[in-house]
């Protein structure tokens, strides 16, 4: 609920002005997908090859979002959602700010995520469905949670006891199971000279 007697201040310095002094267009990239299917490691991969061109970039990251921004919320599906549309609060200020934002959150529900692309604008949403059989990622279990999910010491972990939802026409679909984090990262970078987002 926006406060009342709260007016919209105006900026000296556009986005535009930014993406011109950057020289790169800002962006979302807002990786999504089960636990484990590689959305941050490939994030932190494309970053890497963003610094080195000199991109304005951040990662925002479901787990460590999770410790602050976020550390009032759980797992049940409002909770997520909230969780989801906050990130995508952040990832349309990062924009106006000139930078390209990768989000790596599960963000389970098409419905999340379409909310995300009309909040932050079609044109500047890129959807990125890492695409990785559950139980790849459930023999991968990086911090261990699918075991635990199916001890059941984990209630609504999802891909075991919540659900998920794969983009039906996502920008970018990542095979993570079958390419490696640097071919995934590749990809990536080349949609995002297509697009014309960078050069
Ligand atoms: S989302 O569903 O709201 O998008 P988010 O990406 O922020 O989830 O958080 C996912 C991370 O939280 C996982 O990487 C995992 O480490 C941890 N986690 C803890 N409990 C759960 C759960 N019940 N379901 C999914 N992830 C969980």
């Amino acid at each position: 609920m926006a406060q009342n007697n709260v007016v919209w201040h105006h900026v000296l310095v556009s986005r535009q002005m930014k993406e011109e002094q950057n020289g790169h267009r800002s962006a979302v990239l807002w990786f999504t997908g089960l636990p484990c299917s590689g959305k941050s490691t490939i994030a932190l991969s494309v970053e890497k090859r963003l610094y080195e061109v000199g991109a304005k970039t951040t990662v925002l990251d479901g787990d460590n979002v999770r410790h602050g921004l976020c550390s009032n919320l759980g797992f049940s599906m409002s909770d997520r959602k909230e969780n989801i549309r906050r990130i995508g609060e952040v990832a349309k200020l990062f924009i106006e700010a000139g930078v390209i934002a990768m989000t790596a959150f599960i963000s389970p529900l098409r419905e999340y995520r379409d909310d995300v692309r009309a909040l932050v604008g079609s044109g500047d949403f890129i959807e990125i469905y890492c695409d990785c059989s559950v139980d790849v990622c459930e023999q991968r279990d990086v911090k261990g949670h699918y075991k635990k999910a199916k001890a059941g010491e984990i209630k609504e972990f999802t891909g075991v006891s919540s659900p998920y939802e794969a983009p039906e026409r996502p920008e970018i679909v990542l095979k993570t199971d079958a390419l490696t984090v640097e071919q995934c990262s590749e990809q990536v970078v080349e949609y995002l000279k297509t697009r014309g987002v960078i050069r």
